[in-house]
């Protein structure tokens, strides 16, 4: 997968211009760079990026509720590195993060027609919950999926 094998931590400031680079890369309605620094610093703990061979190839953002479960904002990873177990490694890392710290009840919008992201989720535990109209814009509708964590090991969580 990578030469150097690959690593996820959390992000920092220096990261985001390679976080916004990919997230251009990957929608066509990318969130501003303001956006996402006021993400990185409301829950910093909950901003993962994936470096491979010193480069941030993909990132994950997620945003813990009050309600106990946490939202999955944000996932992509750079073109060239897709296919490679590299989104499955972060969507992973961010349950894991989440768990750990309370939350094992996960929510995410996925707009109805990206296949590659419903089938990441489909095989990591994530359901349909409901359908939400023009989520994306005119007639592109999401799908709100969420993800029950029974697997919780306390002893898994040493970091
Ligand atoms: C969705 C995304 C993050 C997946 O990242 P990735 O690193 O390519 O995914 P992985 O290699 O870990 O794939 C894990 C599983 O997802 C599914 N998957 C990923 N890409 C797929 C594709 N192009 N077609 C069908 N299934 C796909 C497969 O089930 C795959 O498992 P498999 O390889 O054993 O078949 C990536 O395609 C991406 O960045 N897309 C653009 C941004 C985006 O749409 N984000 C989601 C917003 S809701």
């Amino acid at each position: 997968m990578c030469l150097k094998g690959l690593i996820v931590r959390t992000a920092n400031k220096d990261d985001l211009p390679h976080v916004y680079a990919i997230e251009v890369s990957s929608f066509d309605r990318p969130y501003p760079y303001p956006y996402l620094e006021i993400l990185l610093n409301l829950a910093p703990d909950f901003f993962l990026v994936a470096e491979c061979e010193e480069s941030i190839v993909g990132y994950v953002i997620a945003l813990p509720r009050s309600d106990g479960s946490c939202h999955i904002v944000s996932i992509a990873v750079a073109p060239v590195y897709r296919r490679k177990g590299i989104g499955a490694v972060l969507l992973q890392s961010i349950m894991h993060t989440c768990s750990c710290r309370g939350y094992r009840r996960y929510v995410l919008e996925v707009e109805y027609t990206n296949v590659p992201a419903k089938r990441l989720y489909e095989k990591n535990g994530f359901k349909p919950l409901r359908n939400v109209a023009n989520y994306y814009g005119p007639g592109r509708h999401a799908e709100v999926m969420v993800a029950e964590d029974y697997s919780y090991m306390a002893d898994l969580c040493s970091d």
